[in-house]
């Protein structure tokens, strides 16, 4: 008896009668989001859940989904944050909206194993986080980088010079909003950990790959001095987004 009544739910739900909100919408993707095979994955389970279908177009499209330029996010890839931009009051662009930010959508999204790279999650939270207490001493902390930071990375925007293309500038890093999740980690991070230790907290470098470089250790009270150094340096205000890898 429960079984059916769930069922006729079910029907009702996912059956709407005619003349009611439209049950198809068109869909843009980025580039590498298309070449990723992920919507091939998400739209039919994304349809048998809702009854809405939605064709893939190239341009004017109910529904966008795009890399986040301002947009809140609703995706994310590695480092690259996508935002599902609706354009009009199509109801079914609206449907996939609110079900590709569900955990259902987000569970889908995340069970997708594309051919090439890394699957797709959650876009990282945007608030800022208050995980991190800062409560080094930041004029110890711009030492530190000075000694020994300073040699790859801009630590200061007044500082050009000696820095490497590749490299991030502090400046740079400080606009990720999980800046400071990364500064207390940073030594666990590549490429650090071949050159330089935290007393008490690394492990010893694995003998049989020798630092490249001249190793730096510094002790955990400089990784705190050197967060309350960073929280001090302004975000950069960058024109193109960050290439992390
Ligand atoms: C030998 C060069 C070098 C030195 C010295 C160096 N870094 Fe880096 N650091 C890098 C490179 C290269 C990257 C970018 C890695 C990437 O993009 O994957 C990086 C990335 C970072 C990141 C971002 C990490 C991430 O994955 O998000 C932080 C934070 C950071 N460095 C902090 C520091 C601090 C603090 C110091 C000084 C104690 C320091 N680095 C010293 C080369 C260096």
């Amino acid at each position: 008896m429960r079984i059916r009544i769930a069922f006729f739910v079910f029907l009702i739900s996912t059956l709407p009668l005619k003349g009611e909100e439209p049950r198809e919408f068109t869909l843009s993707l980025a580039d590498e989001i298309a070449e990723s095979g992920l919507a091939d994955y998400i739209l039919p389970r994304f349809a048998l859940k809702t009854g809405r279908r939605a064709t893939i177009v190239i341009d004017g499209a109910d529904a966008r989904l795009e890399a986040a330029e301002g947009e809140p996010p609703i995706m994310a890839r590695g480092d690259d944050v996508y935002a599902l931009v609706l354009e009009g009051e199509n109801e079914a662009a609206r449907r996939f909206a609110d079900w590709l930010g569900s955990e259902i959508g987000q569970n889908t999204l995340a069970a997708f194993q594309p051919a090439d790279g890394v699957a797709f999650g959650p876009p990282p939270e945007v608030s800022v986080r208050t995980a991190v207490k800062i409560e080094g001493d930041a004029d110890l902390g711009r030492e530190v980088a000075e000694a020994h930071c300073a040699r790859c990375h801009r630590i200061a925007p007044e500082m050009r010079g000696m820095t490497l293309g590749s490299t991030p500038s502090f400046a740079a890093l400080k606009t990720l909003p999980d800046w400071s999740e990364r500064f207390s980690a940073f030594y666990a991070l590549n490429p650090h950990p071949s050159f330089l230790l935290v007393e008490g907290i690394s492990p010893p470098f694995d003998p049989s790959r020798p630092p490249p470089i001249v190793p730096v250790e510094v002790t955990p009270e400089e990784v705190e001095a050197l967060l309350a150094y960073v929280a001090g340096v302004a975000a950069a205000d960058l024109g193109a987004a960050i290439e992390s890898r």
